[in-house]
């Protein structure tokens, strides 16, 4: 292999994505698409995450410091999309169809279709020049009962969920599959 070096950036490294959800001001919920996600260790086990720019989604954490983190399938991905691409700042974004449940253990909007859901407290909020960098504990996790099951094993059950992975500004089913660039799996979308 000769490898040469490249401008800074994360192509071809894939990342898992979220489907975040706030509570606004007024109470209504926001939804927003990240992929900034990872874990660490401190006694248990935390999340870590990061936000650009400035967001509806995280104004809504700062200020209240809890959201919820939904893991994006391929069935969810006309969704996500539409999320990751739609700012919270328009009136427009939260109307549409969304099965939207709440935290067991927080006041936080969760997908009722995603399989996996962590409700997480911020402990640290590290501020960036543009961007913040937030440390979280996991305060409950939420997971379809079908994970729990012993009838199949993970490998068929993660295939069953089918987690997106996104890199090169594009997306991928579990198994590598294309599901197109950002921007288009929102167009299967109805609009209703
Ligand atoms: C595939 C994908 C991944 C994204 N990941 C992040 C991320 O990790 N961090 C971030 O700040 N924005 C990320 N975004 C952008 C946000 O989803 C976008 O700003 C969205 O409008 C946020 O929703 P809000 O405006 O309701 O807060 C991503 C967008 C896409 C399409």
């Amino acid at each position: 292999m000769t490898k040469i070096s490249v401008k800074p950036y994360n192509d071809f490294c894939p990342q898992t994505l979220f489907i975040y959800g706030t509570n606004n001001e007024d109470g209504t919920p926001d939804f927003g698409l990240f992929c900034w996600f990872s874990y660490y260790w401190d006694s248990e086990m935390g999340v870590m995450c990061a936000i650009g720019g400035s967001k509806t989604t995280r104004e809504n954490i700062e200020r209240e410091k809890i959201f919820s983190a939904n893991l994006v399938t391929e069935e969810l991905l006309p969704l996500a999309d539409y999320l990751g691409c739609t700012s919270g700042r328009s009136d427009e974004k939260m109307k549409i169809g969304m099965d939207i449940g709440k935290g067991s253990v927080l006041d936080v909007p969760v997908l009722n279709l995603s399989p996996v859901t962590y409700e997480l407290e911020v402990k640290d909020f590290i501020p960036q020049k543009d961007g913040v960098v937030m440390l979280c504990r996991m305060r409950n996790v939420l997971q379809d009962e079908k994970l729990l099951s012993k009838d199949k094993t993970d490998t068929e059950k993660l295939i069953d969920i089918a987690p997106v992975r996104t890199t090169c500004k594009r997306y991928f089913g579990y198994k590598g599959e294309d599901l197109g660039a950002w921007g288009e799996p929102m167009k299967a979308l109805s609009r209703d």
